[in-house]
């Protein structure tokens, strides 16, 4: 369920018209409906309200502060991938012992940045990684608490970029070889063992591969505990799918249900990492028709927002449901919706049923709250798009659309290309 429904024939994100903040505010933007949000929050944790747990939202896919605002008044946590995701968190205040650290690739300022902010654990993917956690601590007179990322070689049934637990992917410690490194980890003196990592893939739309690979990490939890060592946090990752077009995942009690179910007996505290499906369906893009045009019997519905913008139907060749913000009677024609970006690739949708749309009026992407504004980058020298929040009859920007400026902090010139103020304002920039 989601907060972006129409009003005679109107599209309204909770009760404001989106044609309204567009006409405020210009397009494209990213626009997310508050109340979808916590709702979906709270659906969601509170689907395992009977075992001890902690929801730690997955950043990756939206890291707006006022989004983490949002998840931290909630009570959640948050699974970070990086130093930037890891200050971003902090910096909305979500608490230091909700949050875990994944990812393949952290680097020796990143890792001390974490342990100086206490975090309740890194998901450790590499016995490299382990060794260096462990001199950083040491160096910094702390003990880092660790859990090992494993990877179970389950097929999740997924785009195969977005399958993360199989043994041929770059991600987590096979299960055999786990076994060793927590045995070597039992002996670093700046290392506490306090859990175990999984997570096989993302946009999952069945509960079996969530099973299957918890039942392999049960059957390593049984192995540790013959070696004495007791597993306290038990992070399961994320990957629950949504529905885009005709997908049917399962809702997040069924699958709450199903892993309680196979969890019966351990004592442990359950981590989950929910990314899309807290904040997919929260959040849509609105984007302005430029032009239309016909090439060789092909239709073409030119529009503001590019593959920069929203890369998921370019690189996963992801369906998004697209809509008119305005609906109306009218024929239907199948057209590519395509962007401004110099790229055959940069489209929203293509060869797709929609109706017969024309220049200046407002469309929007459904959808596209997860891994959107997240993926979005200045390609083709576009300023990134604005970021809005509707609740109930109020909009806010919650972040606002990069300008010209913005495109150019940070370079230099070196000295001896360097251009007078002069210079600059004789070529007039106009602007
Ligand atoms: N935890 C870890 C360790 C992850 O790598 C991810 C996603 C998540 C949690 C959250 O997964 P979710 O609940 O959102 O499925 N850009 C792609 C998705 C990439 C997912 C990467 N990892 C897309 O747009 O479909």
């Amino acid at each position: 369920m989601h907060d972006f429904v129409y009003k005679k024939n109107e599209l309204y994100s909770e009760q404001v018209p989106i044609a309204s903040i567009a006409r405020a505010i210009g397009t494209p933007f990213y626009l997310y409906s508050r109340h979808t949000l916590e709702n979906h929050y709270r659906v969601f944790d509170s689907a395992f309200s009977s075992i001890p747990h902690l929801t730690c939202f997955s950043v990756k896919a939206n890291f707006n502060l006022a989004i983490l605002r949002i998840m931290a008044h909630l009570g959640g946590g948050a699974d970070v991938v990086s130093g930037g995701e890891l200050y971003r968190a902090l910096y909305a205040g979500i608490s230091p012992n909700k949050i875990v650290y994944t990812g393949v690739g952290k680097k020796g300022d990143e890792i001390e940045y974490a342990l100086e902010a206490n975090i309740l654990m890194f998901n450790v993917e590499s016995p490299e990684e382990l060794s260096l956690i462990n001199r950083i601590a040491g160096r910094m007179k702390k003990k880092a608490r660790i859990a090992l990322r494993v990877n179970p070689d389950i097929n999740p049934r997924t785009h195969p970029y977005i399958a993360t637990g199989l043994r041929e992917n770059k991600f987590g410690i096979n299960i055999p070889h786990a076994v060793k490194e927590y045995a070597r980890a039992q002996k670093l003196k700046n290392i506490e063992i306090a859990g175990i990592g999984c997570h096989i893939g993302s946009q999952i739309v069945e509960v079996s591969p969530f099973l299957e690979a918890l039942k392999r990490v049960k059957i390593l939890m049984a192995e540790l505990n013959k070696m004495k060592i007791t597993i306290q946090y038990l992070d399961l990752g994320g990957g629950l799918g949504i529905t885009y077009d005709q997908e049917e995942p399962p809702h997040p009690r069924d699958y709450a249900e199903s892993l309680m179910k196979e969890l019966k007996g351990l004592q442990v505290t359950l981590i989950l990492e929910p990314g899309r499906v807290i904040v997919g369906n929260a959040g849509i893009l609105v984007t302005q028709v430029l032009y239309t045009k016909k090439n060789n019997r092909k239709n073409f519905v030119i529009v503001d927002a590019g593959m920069n913008d929203l890369i998921r139907p370019s690189l996963y060749g992801a369906y998004q449901k697209i809509q008119p913000v305005i609906r109306a009677k009218r024929k239907t024609i199948i057209a590519d919706i395509v962007g401004p970006i110099c790229e055959s690739g940069d489209f929203l949708a293509k060869d797709r049923k929609i109706q017969m749309l024309k220049a200046h009026e407002f469309i929007a992407v459904m959808g596209a709250g997860a891994y959107g504004f997240s993926m979005s980058s200045n390609y083709n020298s576009r300023p990134r798009i604005a970021e809005v929040l509707a609740d109930k009859n109020r909009f806010s920007i919650i972040r606002e659309r990069e300008c010209y400026d913005d495109l150019i902090r940070g370079e230099r010139m070196p000295d001896d290309l360097k251009i007078s103020e002069f210079g600059i304002r004789k070529q007039g920039l106009g602007i």
